[in-house]
């Protein structure tokens, strides 16, 4: 592992020029986005790229998303089609990604050795003037340590990645805070791999078609490197959903304080009332609003871990199968250690 010295650069034309000379340089750079931050390198340097994967101890087989200053230059990485050319009207720049077959000037280890490569177009107007500055498409995860929640402040991202890369720009908080929605068009029939910022029901609309979606738990993982447990907090996360979730959740947190515990809850505001006092709080925000909750999400769970708590708990945060909804109960469910039924 390379020691870096990690500059933290203001989000100004200097910055944002020093930030692109490093990637023109074959570095690292922490870069927001509108979904979470993520760690950039030049996605055509392949030595760049293994970079990006010994700084933050991601396993190889996990290909990366390349990011583009604008949908024209989606020939330079990738083949386009129909369906890319409407959801990239429809969504560019902005929270969705897109996996099409691959150009074979992107490198294998950006791609993890497929055939396809996942691109997206972001929206931030600084990752945006980072990518037009730099002239370059740039291959980003998101910027945690592998297993740790991704990150939504430049905080978050030194917290992880001090010494290990060579600069983060500072630009405030994420705003959407789930990262992108991640669709499949490659092949003839459009796939969901990973919900996230836009809806899936706003994608289906733009395609005339139904998406087919993730299954969970069976077969093999349907995105590379979506596993299961993808991140979660060191302190185990018990979530609880189903009809009666609200009351189990206050019987398990009640139940933990009076065996001596110290407790942690990612509280809906409308819970906080009925919470019982001694319980460490974190809260997400209000069920009405899912774009809150989702702003906030990765922040809280990072706040819950580093309380030095004995158990985390929570209840679903909104309905799993429509908007925001499915991308919060996917990151919550990845976030848990268990999960109960309250019917059960
Ligand atoms: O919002 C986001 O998408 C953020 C920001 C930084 O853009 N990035 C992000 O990257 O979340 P990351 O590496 O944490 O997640 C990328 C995921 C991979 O884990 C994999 O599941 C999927 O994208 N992926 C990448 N290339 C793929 C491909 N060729 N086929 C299928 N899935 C792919
Ligand atoms: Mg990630």
């Amino acid at each position: 592992m390379v020691r870096r010295h990690t500059r933290c650069l203001a989000a100004d034309a200097i910055g944002i020029q020093t930030a692109a000379a490093i990637l023109q340089a074959g570095g690292l750079v922490g870069v927001p986005t509108e979904t979470v931050y993520g760690l950039a390198a030049n996605a055509l340097d392949a030595a760049a790229v293994r970079g990006i994967f010994e700084a933050k101890g991601r396993p190889a087989d996990d290909p990366l998303i390349v990011h583009l200053a604008s949908p024209d230059e989606l020939g330079r990485v990738a083949i386009g089609n129909a369906e890319a050319s409407r959801l990239g009207e429809a969504f560019w720049p902005g929270p969705l990604t897109l996996v099409l077959l691959r150009r074979p000037v992107v490198p294998n280890d950006v791609t993890a050795g497929l055939e396809t490569v996942a691109v997206r177009v972001p929206s931030h107007p600084v990752a945006r003037a980072i990518l037009v500055a730099s002239g370059l498409p740039l291959a980003a995860p998101s910027a945690n340590l592998f297993g740790r929640p991704s990150p939504t402040t430049a905080r978050h991202v030194l917290d992880d990645l001090d010494g290990r890369i060579d600069a983060v720009v500072d630009a405030g908080p994420a705003s959407v805070g789930v990262e992108s929605t991640i669709v499949d068009v490659s092949s003839a029939v459009p796939r969901l791999l990973r919900p996230g910022g836009v809806p899936a029901e706003a994608i289906e609309a733009v395609l005339g078609a139904k998406l087919v979606l993730p299954r969970r738990r069976a077969g093999p993982q349907v995105a590379p490197g979506m596993l299961d447990v993808h991140y979660a907090p060191r302190t185990a996360l018990t979530l609880i959903v189903g009809d009666g979730a609200h009351a189990r959740l206050l019987a398990e947190v009640a139940a933990a304080l009076d065996r001596g515990e110290r407790v942690g809850v990612l509280a809906l505001e409308e819970d906080v009332p009925t919470l019982p006092v001694g319980a460490h709080l974190e809260v997400v925000g209000a069920s009405r609003a899912p774009e809150q909750m989702a702003a906030r999400l990765f922040a809280a769970l990072r706040a819950l871990d580093a309380a030095g708590l004995d158990a985390l708990y929570a209840r679903r945060l909104a309905e799993p199968t429509s908007g925001l909804g499915r991308a919060l109960e996917d990151r919550l469910r990845r976030a848990s250690r268990q999960v109960l039924d309250a019917r059960d």
